[in-house]
């Protein structure tokens, strides 16, 4: 016993070490609860509040990247402002561990289908080779979010921002590609990704 003791505690404090080094989810979650994330993006990521995106199976780096988008005021969001002020890069990484751990969830006002508008919407994103970078199930990977089951007032909020050229992001990718779509085109894609399972 005395002989493996040493060895073992040296291997659980590198364990340790490496541990708080890497992002950390529980750390993630105890710091979402203190600012009250929750109270808008809902306790369990999933946002039941208009203009809200839920953040529930998120990918992290989605995360990290606009929360520090936000926190250098690149995007510009005053509701969120108090909230990504002063976050330390290391939190913001625990931030993202914590939502991309949480399972996907519907909010609780989803619309029913229109049958017209899905339609619509499953032929402009074939035709806008949105899966190619969102992933055919659009659950999102590395910096492109998440879209299956987001709250369909967020997606058409965000996507009008991006081919008006009001939402900044880290390229303009998307305002690039939205060129041209009319407002009904808009409200269709968002209708169809509303309506996505994504994995969920
Ligand atoms: C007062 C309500 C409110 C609170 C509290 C709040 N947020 Fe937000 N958050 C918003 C709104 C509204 C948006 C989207 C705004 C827009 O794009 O117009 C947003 C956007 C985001 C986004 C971007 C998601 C995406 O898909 O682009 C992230 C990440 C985020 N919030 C994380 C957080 C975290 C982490 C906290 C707690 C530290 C937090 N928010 C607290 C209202 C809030
Ligand atoms: C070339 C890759 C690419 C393609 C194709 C693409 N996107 Fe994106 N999309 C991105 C990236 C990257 C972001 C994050 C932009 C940023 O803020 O930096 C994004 C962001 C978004 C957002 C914002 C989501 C949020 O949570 O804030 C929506 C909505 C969206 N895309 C919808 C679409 C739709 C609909 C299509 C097809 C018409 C599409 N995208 C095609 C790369 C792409």
């Amino acid at each position: 016993m005395r002989r493996t003791g040493a060895p073992l505690l040296a291997g659980l404090l590198v364990l340790a070490s490496s541990a708080a080094a890497g992002p950390e989810p529980a750390r993630g979650k105890a710091l979402a609860e203190a600012r009250q994330c929750g109270a808008c993006h809902g306790a369990d990521g999933v946002a039941q509040t208009a203009g809200v995106p839920s953040l529930a199976a998120m990918p992290g780096q989605v995360v990290v990247l606009q929360l520090i988008l936000m926190r250098e005021k690149l995007r510009q969001v005053p509701a969120m402002a108090p909230f990504a002020e002063g976050l330390t890069d290391a939190e913001i990484e625990d931030l993202g561990a914590w939502f991309e751990s949480l399972p996907p969830g519907l909010p609780a006002d989803r619309a029913p289908v229109d049958a017209t508008k899905l339609a619509a919407g499953a032929a402009l994103s074939q035709k806008g080779r949105c899966g190619i970078c969102h992933l055919p199930d659009y659950r999102g990977r590395e910096q492109m979010p998440r879209l299956a089951g987001q709250r369909e007032d967020y997606l058409r909020q965000a996507l009008t921002q991006f081919r008006d050229s009001q939402r900044i992001g880290t390229d303009t990718q998307m305002t690039g590609l939205l060129h041209g779509y009319s407002d009904a085109d808009l409200a269709a894609l968002a209708h169809y990704m509303a309506h996505r399972d994504g994995g969920s």
